[in-house]
């Protein structure tokens, strides 16, 4: 039995990850509207991947026979200065999710909830990996600079990210 406390933190992160997709269902719109449909798709995909992530929790909180408690959502930023500063705030958004499991991880550890620290996990391993993903492509985009071509090309690129 997961203790009400863990249950909290977990339901917690849980509407945090809902509210996620919705911020890079709201970064695709915006790529839309510049027409780069290459990085649409991309933070379409991410969308998808933060709904797996809420229902991780979700299925935990289920399987540990917590009461799952879905809250309401603020609505995400609709409008960034340009594509660098959307993918900026995504990486500076990701490190914070980061934090925020480091955080989760660290209680259940203080609370010797072994079963909850195994599956956080995951999580642990899966942040490094999309620090580094959004990371590598805001390098990207201050590589290109004000060049459109190196911009039309890497809209490309990101189009080829297949759904997880
Ligand atoms: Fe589920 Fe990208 O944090």
């Amino acid at each position: 039995m997961i203790s009400k406390k863990m249950a909290d933190a977990l339901n917690l992160q849980m509407n945090r990850e809902f509210f996620n997709a919705r911020l890079y269902l709201s970064m695709a719109a915006f790529f839309e509207a510049l027409n780069m449909p290459g990085a649409a798709k991309w933070m379409e995909a991410q969308a998808d991947e933060e709904t797996g992530h809420a229902m991780r929790l979700y299925n935990h909180l289920r399987d540990r026979g917590a009461r799952i408690l879905l809250g309401g959502l603020e609505p995400p930023p609709m409008q960034w200065d340009s594509p660098l500063a959307a993918f900026e705030a995504a990486y500076e958004h990701e490190c914070e999710v980061s934090r925020q499991f480091d955080e989760h991880l660290t209680f259940a550890q203080a609370e010797k909830d072994h079963a909850t620290a195994v599956f956080l996990q995951w999580f642990i391993n899966e942040q490094v990996e999309e620090e580094a993903t959004v990371g590598g492509i805001v390098h990207r985009i201050k590589l290109i600079g004000d060049h459109k071509g190196g911009l039309f090309m890497l809209d490309r690129m990101l189009g080829e990210r297949k759904a997880d």
